[in-house]
């Protein structure tokens, strides 16, 4: 899998997310000058080059951002179409043709997983999975088996180290961070455990529904959506140990770790919900049972972690769109002074924003001024400027055309996610109506409530 991929290969290039991610972050590389070699899109539809070019101009006129004309030039050159069935050996022949002397390409998966088994077979069969790589988009199975089974597919035609799983989460610059600002600083460590640790949080809020992806949705829910994979390997990154070596590999052992530690979810563990209108969504069953929102209390059994609640959840119309972690420090043992902090009063905590903004605060207890000794809690705050990043699919697009997996995720690692949220998976826990633009069913609250409250995200 080392080198960089001589072409890349889109399946699925007249879909929605060649439209929407695939394309702007296709065009931001050939603008950084990152992206050179051949683009082949693939797809059923019978359509023309012209008419991809023309889908391509689209995205990015929608995307507000052709402020490059040589730049988008250069990208519709590389780019060339085949039409064909992915069931028809001839699909792949006619591709073998276009892609003619390269020897490394690159095979993105844009394509509904339903599909994913056709593809990787006609790849095999025709020769053209040698020597290359697969770029597989989420969701990554629905549940562990069907995880195994596309692992199994997967594997069939290309070795681990050339399968590059997707997912977003881990382009983004703020959750890099995480890892960064774990191991780049000292002072953290010493708390960074459950000596100290009384809680986490992480919130992933949407103020809008499904956006038109009811459908879609309805496969999913919420648990799937965003927790097993976003949320979870959030998760990874702030209960990780420092990894042994430099590289690939070692943060993806240590992260393998984490989910193979994660205490399996039970029923009372998990609170769904779904927003009052879901029900009248286009795709949406009438009588829907999927859950828009979810909230889960976790475990990690190990030495760093034993005792330590995790709590995760994440929702559509919910009060605000934003994201952010919460790492909540036990009290001082002792209240020394006339304020009056709780046992579960703040008293300090490590908050990471991560969108929309991208923050890190820390919280603790100034004195006010005057003769009582009573304080009020202040927030050192570190910004993280995010100007000029790359986006998530450009960041995870370059990588996986150079080779570099490191932010992409493991075949083990995967399976043991599944293995968490299996037991709650569709279970006919109960669905709790909550309104829009609330922050879910109260009954998250009741889920949190021996170890504290929810910290809402304010914007
Ligand atoms: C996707 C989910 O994986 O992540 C969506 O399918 C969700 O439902 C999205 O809205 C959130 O990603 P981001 O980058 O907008 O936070």
């Amino acid at each position: 899998g080392k080198g960089h991929a001589d072409a890349l290969v889109i399946f699925g290039v007249t879909g929605d997310l060649a439209r929407k991610m695939i394309f702007p972050a296709l065009y931001a590389m050939v603008k950084r000058g990152v992206l050179t070699v051949p683009v082949i899109g693939v797809a059923s539809s019978p359509w023309t080059i012209s008419k991809l070019h023309k889908q391509v101009i689209d995205s990015l006129k929608q995307a507000g951002k052709i402020d490059d004309q040589p730049a988008l030039n250069r990208l519709l050159e590389l780019l060339s179409y085949v039409s064909g069935d992915y069931n028809d050996p001839n699909t792949f022949q006619a591709l073998k043709q276009i892609l003619g002397k390269s020897r490394r390409p690159a095979h993105y998966l844009a394509i509904p997983p339903a599909l994913f088994s056709t593809v990787i077979k006609g790849l095999a069969a025709s020769g053209l999975a040698h020597g290359a790589r697969v770029i597989v988009e989420k969701p990554f199975g629905r549940d562990l088996a069907s995880a195994r089974e596309l692992n199994r597919i997967a594997l069939s035609a290309f070795p681990e180290a050339a399968i590059f799983r997707i997912d977003h989460y881990l382009g983004k610059e703020a959750i890099m961070n995480i890892l960064y600002f774990r191991f780049a600083n000292s002072f953290l460590e010493p708390i960074w455990n459950r000596n100290y640790v009384k809680s986490v949080q992480i919130t992933l809020g949407e103020s809008f529904g499904v956006k038109g992806r009811g459908a879609f949705y309805e496969s999913a829910g919420c648990l799937r959506d965003v927790v097993q994979n976003h949320l979870f390997q959030i998760v990874a990154l702030l209960a990780m140990e420092p990894p042994a070596f430099q590289g690939f590999g070692a943060v993806q052992n240590e992260k393998a770790k984490v989910f193979q530690a994660m205490r399996p979810l039970r029923p009372d563990d998990i609170v769904r919900g779904q927003y009052s209108g879901y029900k009248k969504e286009a795709g949406v069953a009438k009588n829907s049972k999927v859950e828009t929102f979810c909230a889960a209390r976790l475990h990690i059994d190990s030495w760093r972690w034993q005792g330590v609640p995790w709590y995760l959840r994440a929702g559509k119309y919910l009060a605000t769109t934003a994201a952010e972690v919460v790492i909540e420090l036990k009290p001082p043992p002792q209240m020394l002074f006339d304020d009056a902090i709780s046992a579960h009063g703040r008293s300090n905590y490590l908050r990471f924003r991560l969108s929309p903004n991208s923050a890190i605060a820390l919280a603790a207890r100034v004195k006010r001024p005057g003769k009582e000794f009573v304080g009020e809690q202040q927030e050192l705050f570190l910004l993280d400027e995010q100007h000029g990043a790359e986006t998530p699919y450009e960041r995870l697009l370059s990588d996986a055309m150079t080779g570099d997996a490191a932010l992409f995720t493991r075949e083990d690692a995967v399976e043991a996610a599944w293995s968490v949220v299996e037991g709650v998976l569709d279970t006919h826990s109960p669905l709790h109506t909550y309104q829009p633009g609330s922050w879910g069913p109260k009954q998250a609250n009741t889920l949190i409530a021996a170890d504290g409250h929810w910290y809402d995200p304010i914007l």
